[in-house]
C-alpha cells in the first residue's frame, strides 16, 4: 500500500471512530471547555440585561433571567457538587466557603429581581441600582470563577473524566438555578460537609 493510501485509510478509520462514538452518545465532555463555555454564555446573557434593565425593559429582563435561571442552575451544582472540590487542594476551604457565599448572594439577587421585573416596570431608580448590583454581585462572579480554569492543567485526566461525568449529570437532571437552591442545594452542602461564608 502506498503512503498516501495509507494516510487516507487511517484517517477513515480515525473519523469513523469519533462518528461511531458520537452516534453511541460516547463522545466525551471536556469539562474545562464546557465550565469556560458556560461562563461566556452567562457573560453574554448578564451584558444583554445590563441593557434591558438600562432600557427599562422589564419583559426582556424576565425573559434573560428565565434563560440565566436555566443554564446557571446545572453550572452552579456542577461546582458545588463535583468542581470546586476537586480545585479545593490548590485554593483551600476558606476559598471554597466562599464561593459558595457568593453563589448565595447571586441566588438572593437573582430572586429580588425577577421579584422586580414580575411587576412589568423598572423605574428610573431601580435602573440604576439594579445595573450597580448586576454588575457588582452577579458579573463578578463569573470574571472570577472563569480564573479557576487556571488550575486546569494540573487535574489528571481520572479527575476530568469525573467532572465530565458529573457535568453530563448535572446537564441531563437540568434543574434550574432558583429551584436547585430551594430544594438541592443546602442538603448537598451538609452531605458533603461544606458551609457557605455568609456575604454582606
Ligand atoms: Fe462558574
Amino acid at each position: 500500500m502506498s503512503y498516501q493510501i495509507r494516510y487516507y485509510v487511517e484517517k477513515f478509520k480515525h473519523n469513523a471512530v469519533i462518528l461511531i462514538g458520537e452516534v453511541l452518545g460516547m463522545s466525551k465532555l471536556d469539562p474545562i471547555a464546557e465550565f469556560r463555555s458556560d461562563h461566556v454564555k452567562v457573560r453574554d446573557m448578564l451584558l444583554d440585561l445590563i441593557d434591558a434593565v438600562n432600557k427599562k425593559d422589564a419583559t426582556k429582563a424576565l425573559e434573560i433571567m428565565i434563560r440565566l435561571d436555566k443554564i446557571t442552575g446545572p453550572h452552579f451544582r456542577w461546582e458545588e457538587e463535583a468542581l470546586y472540590l476537586v480545585f479545593e487542594r490548590f485554593f483551600g476551604r476558606q476559598y471554597l466557603e466562599y464561593l459558595l457565599g457568593v453563589h448565595d448572594r447571586i441566588i438572593k439577587r437573582g430572586r429580588e429581581l425577577v421579584e422586580i421585573l414580575s411587576k412589568g416596570e423598572i423605574t428610573d431608580e431601580q435602573a440604576k441600582t439594579l445595573t450597580d448590583i448586576i454588575r457588582t454581585e452577579v458579573l463578578s462572579h463569573p470574571i472570577e470563577c472563569d480564573g479557576i480554569a487556571l488550575f486546569a492543567e494540573k487535574l489528571t485526566q481520572e479527575e476530568l473524566d469525573k467532572l465530565a461525568e458529573s457535568l453530563k449529570k448535572a446537564r441531563e437532571e437540568g434543574v434550574p438555578l432558583l429551584e436547585w437552591a430551594e430544594k438541592i442545594k443546602d442538603a448537598a452542602r451538609r452531605e458533603r460537609g461544606l458551609k457557605a461564608k455568609a456575604l454582606a
